[in-house]
């Protein structure tokens, strides 16, 4: 049987020293211009001891800032920024991979380059879902995601030439691989939705190769800059967060994709709890996973890498429990990282796990609530 502590080996590739991911969280703490700094590598550095770091989620390019102060992967000054984030990381011993998303619709005329609209797969609009962006003061608060445009067949092309682009960036930054978010509602998930996907076009929701299309080109490259072992990709199959319709062919897609990363050889899967369908990240009721052991087993059946389960986990009894099913390979914890830098050791020998205080998540408070929560031998 696995243990929770043993050692991984993520797409033959990549040696982990424990079967426990930090899950990618969002925390605001960038430097103006979406910019890693000093105090973020600090933040990861503390949290090393994790088998393999998910770094929170980095905007492609500028039009695909749907939260404010959220990382970016495309200047050179994020570059060298996210550098010192895995340095830092290596230093200590960990692994580090960087997630990597474009919002698509969920984003806002006031984060956009030039005031634009969002860029959509439809013209469809994420009602009832916020994201975090400018009101008509300037003030930063949730605010009702904005009317998209839907993007030209050309346009869709060239972003998958953007993602490339970010691969390179994320190799050279020092990352040990990359995640693709191809979860929450975000553009990929918009692309995937056989309902939301009324598209006619090669990318269009028509067949299952179309609507797949611009994922897998996306994949295709990010296995040729970093390799296929560096490569993951999140999944929230039948999740309904920020207004995805309820998808009747959600399971087909889910093991249309396990067989086509299998063959391009993807290091991991990581799937998550569903979210409710909208509202914002404060408001968002976390549950359980919603896919039930049947499903699960046929993506074990069908997909050959790793599959992480990220499930609202917050003890090793479940985690334990959860890797006894023979199911998953490791198990992803988000929140639990936040307030207990040495997770991983609290778990380990039974220490007691702080619980952070949600209000300082995504602050501009610098290290309070980011920083300065001391490892248990040291409190
Ligand atoms: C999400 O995966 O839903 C998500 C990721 C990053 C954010 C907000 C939401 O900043």
């Amino acid at each position: 049987m696995i243990d929770l502590f043993d050692p991984a080996l993520l797409g033959h590739t990549v040696l982990l020293n424990n079967r426990i991911v930090m899950a990618p969280m969002t925390r605001t703490r960038t430097t103006d211009g979406d910019i890693p700094n000093a105090l973020m590598a600090t933040y990861y550095g503390q949290r090393a001891s994790a088998g393999l770091i998910v770094a929170e989620a980095n905007d492609v390019a500028p039009s695909s800032n749907g939260y404010a102060r959220t990382p970016g992967i495309y200047t050179e000054a994020q570059r060298q920024g996210w550098r010192l984030v895995t340095d830092e990381v290596h230093r200590h011993g960990g692994t580090i991979f960087t997630q990597i998303w474009h919002v698509g619709r969920m984003a806002h005329p006031s984060l956009m380059p030039n005031g634009e609209a969002p860029w959509g797969v439809t013209a469809q609009r994420a009602d009832g879902s916020d994201v975090f962006a400018h009101d008509e003061e300037g003030k930063l608060r949730y605010m009702p995601a904005g009317e998209p445009r839907q993007l030209s067949t050309d346009e869709v092309s060239a972003l998958v030439g953007t993602f490339a682009q970010a691969f390179v960036n994320a190799r050279d930054a020092g990352f040990d691989g990359v995640e693709l978010h191809a979860a929450n509602g975000y553009l990929f998930e918009q692309f995937l939705n056989s309902v939301h996907n009324t598209r006619t076009d090669r990318y269009g929701g028509g067949s299952m190769e179309d609507r797949t299309r611009f994922l897998m080109e996306v994949v295709d490259e990010a296995v040729c800059i970093l390799g296929p072992g560096r490569v993951g990709i999140r999944l929230s199959p039948f999740g309904a967060y920020n207004s995805m319709p309820t998808d009747p062919l959600a399971e087909e897609t889910l093991l249309y994709l396990c067989k086509e990363l299998g063959k391009r050889g993807v290091a991991y899967l990581h799937l998550l709890y569903q979210l409710l369908p909208s509202g914002n990240m404060e408001s968002a009721q976390f549950r359980e996973l919603h896919i039930d052991h049947v499903v699960l087993a046929k993506v074990r059946a069908t997909f050959p890498g790793a599959i992480i389960w990220c499930g609202g986990f917050t003890t090793r009894e479940r985690a334990q429990a959860a890797l006894n099913t023979g199911l998953v390979d490791m198990i992803a914890m988000g929140r639990p990282f936040v307030g207990n830098p040495d997770l991983v050791a609290r778990l380990r020998h039974d220490w007691p796990i702080v619980v952070a205080d949600r209000s300082s998540y995504y602050t501009r408070r610098g290290e309070i609530g980011f920083t300065d929560f001391p490892a248990y031998e040291r409190a």
